[in-house]
């Protein structure tokens, strides 16, 4: 089994993918991921769409670009259900989704699969496509499938990322 820090460094975004289904067990232990994510007080305000075959996948189309991935989750959340922060009312729901997504995003990965999360879509749209209730918002698309780009370099985040000293705030020692 891979480390985490080594997986996590060698995901990168797969924008162009192969036509090979991905297979049922590995859908599988994506949702398995998705479920056993934490939400905020454990209220999993969260629901998943998934589209994988092609019948499904067209109804985004002019939607969402999925970059022809054969696989596609919504990740979507109602904000009614979801924690709400006393003090200032702040709801979760954006935070459950997307923790929800980082998982399976991650598995994904685990699994020797590409993906790409995507928020550039219409939500309107892609509500109309999956007749999403009123209060269920789709927050982030994940299209996964088997890459077929060369892989990233693991390295590349020295440039493409900021420092660790740029991203800790230093604070005053007292
Ligand atoms: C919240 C979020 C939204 C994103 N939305 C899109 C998108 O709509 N379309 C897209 O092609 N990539 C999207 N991405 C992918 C990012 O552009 C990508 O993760 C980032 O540039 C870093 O590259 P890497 O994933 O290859 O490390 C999104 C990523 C995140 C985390």
């Amino acid at each position: 089994m891979m480390e985490f820090l080594e997986l996590a460094k060698q995901r990168h975004s797969v924008r162009k993918f192969s036509p090979r289904p991905v297979e049922r067990h590995k859908i599988e232990q994506i949702i398995e991921a998705a479920r056993v994510a934490p939400t905020a007080a454990n209220r999993q305000p969260v629901r998943i769409v998934v589209a994988e075959t092609e019948e499904q996948r067209a109804k985004l189309s002019g939607a969402a670009d999925t970059y022809g991935a054969p696989l596609v989750f919504v990740a979507c959340a109602n904000e009614t259900q979801a924690w709400h922060r006393p003090l200032d009312g702040k709801g979760t729901s954006d935070i459950d989704a997307s923790i929800i997504t980082d998982h399976m995003m991650m598995e994904a990965t685990d699994l020797g699969l590409g993906s790409v999360w995507i928020c550039w879509f219409d939500p309107a749209k892609v509500r109309e496509a999956f007749s999403l209730p009123a209060d269920l918002e789709p927050v982030n698309i994940l299209a996964v499938g088997y890459s077929d780009q060369s892989p990233a370099n693991p390295n590349r985040h020295a440039e493409q990322r900021i420092s660790a000293e740029e991203l800790v705030i230093a604070l005053p020692l007292s």
